[in-house]
């Protein structure tokens, strides 16, 4: 039997907790260590997932040469950094979307895990979601026809939080877009690719952040129209429109765990929940990846990672939306 696979666990916050539990119930993986800026955040988080190191600060697990795979759950604005930092100490890296802030950061970690032969993912769940994985394979076999549309959004009132949280701090690279644009986006390029236009408009918040944006990509022989907001809670279903029916992805279309499909007239409802709390199948992939020695996942390729972020950015760039130590 093969050995487990060595986790260690940076930041760990509110995403952290999520997606320990379901590493936790994993046969095949073993958290070997965690990381927080304050020891007494570690060791509490290690008592609660039974964690045999502690530490209190991300360089020291960095050093820890019984972690073989790092999973990063910080801000986005360290993703960069601390990505590069334990690829440099020869670890392999899941780190959470946005894999970088922009472009160029992701294109230097790509470099920088080609350099040290390490395995490098974002961590974007909703790719290894059993019901998209079975909608890309619907979509393969032309079951809707050609799609002509895609619609999905990504809103919840985030007004009350503080501003000195991820949210809202342009330090920490605030703003909707990064934060849950990046599904809406993503649902679109995994469908019809790259686009040929982008149209987007944003509001801003008086401290700069973004809170608001409305998206249009238009491609060839399609259309999607894409939309991200902290000021109001939507309802969350996507749609992909083709021309002999429509996929009808249930709320929380991101995190889903069914679909209804309608292909010449007849709808069927697919039923496909994820294991666990949804974090199992990104987790099966790393490993599956790791025991392949393979240095990415052809599912979520580093490739689909720059395209994404380039996407992000040509709609940063349409809406006027920099933070502050970007410039
Ligand atoms: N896949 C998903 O469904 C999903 C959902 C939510 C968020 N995310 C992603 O996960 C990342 C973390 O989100 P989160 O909601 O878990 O964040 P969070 O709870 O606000 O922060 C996570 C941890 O980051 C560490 N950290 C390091 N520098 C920090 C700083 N300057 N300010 C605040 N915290 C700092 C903190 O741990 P220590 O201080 O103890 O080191 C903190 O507990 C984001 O990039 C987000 O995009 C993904």
């Amino acid at each position: 039997m093969n050995a487990k696979i060595r986790w260690g666990i940076v930041g760990p916050g509110k995403i952290a907790r999520k997606f320990c539990e379901d590493l936790a119930t994993h046969p095949d993986a073993e958290m070997v260590a965690v990381g927080s800026r304050n020891l007494a955040r570690a060791q509490k988080f290690a008592t609660e997932f039974n964690i045999s190191k502690s530490y209190d600060s991300y360089d020291a697990l960095f050093s820890d040469s019984n972690v073989e795979v790092v999973y990063i759950a910080t801000p986005h604005r360290f993703h960069h950094e601390l990505s590069l930092k334990a690829m440099a100490h020869g670890k392999h890296v899941l780190c959470e979307k946005p894999l970088g802030v922009n472009t160029k950061e992701v294109q230097e970690l790509i470099e920088s895990a080609r350099k040290n032969k390490v395995f490098l993912m974002e961590g974007l769940w909703t790719r290894f979601n059993p019901s998209i994985e079975k909608i890309i394979n619907d979509l393969k076999q032309q079951r809707i026809g050609t799609v002509h549309y895609v619609r999905a959004d990504f809103a919840f009132n985030g007004m009350d939080r503080d501003l000195d949280s991820r949210l809202w701090n342009p330090e920490l690279a605030s703003g909707s877009l990064l934060d849950i644009g990046i599904y809406p986006i993503f649902l679109s390029y995994l469908v019809l690719g790259m686009p040929e236009k982008i149209q987007a408009m944003s509001t801003f918040h008086e401290n700069a952040t973004e809170i608001q944006t409305a998206m249009q990509f238009q491609y060839p022989n399609a259309m999607a129209c894409l939309y991200s907001g902290f000021s109001s809670t939507s309802k969350m279903e996507a749609e992909i429109s083709g021309s002999k029916g429509q996929i009808l992805i249930q709320p929380r279309w991101h995190e889903t765990s069914s679909y209804r499909i309608e292909e010449d007239g007849l709808e069927t409802l697919v039923e496909t929940p994820p294991k666990g709390g949804g974090f199992t199948e990104e987790i099966e992939e790393v490993h599956s990846c790791l025991r392949r020695q393979a240095k990415e996942s052809e599912k979520w390729s580093l490739q689909h990672s720059l395209d994404l972020v380039t996407l992000l950015d040509s709609v940063r760039e349409k809406v006027g939306l920099r933070f502050p130590f970007e410039v």
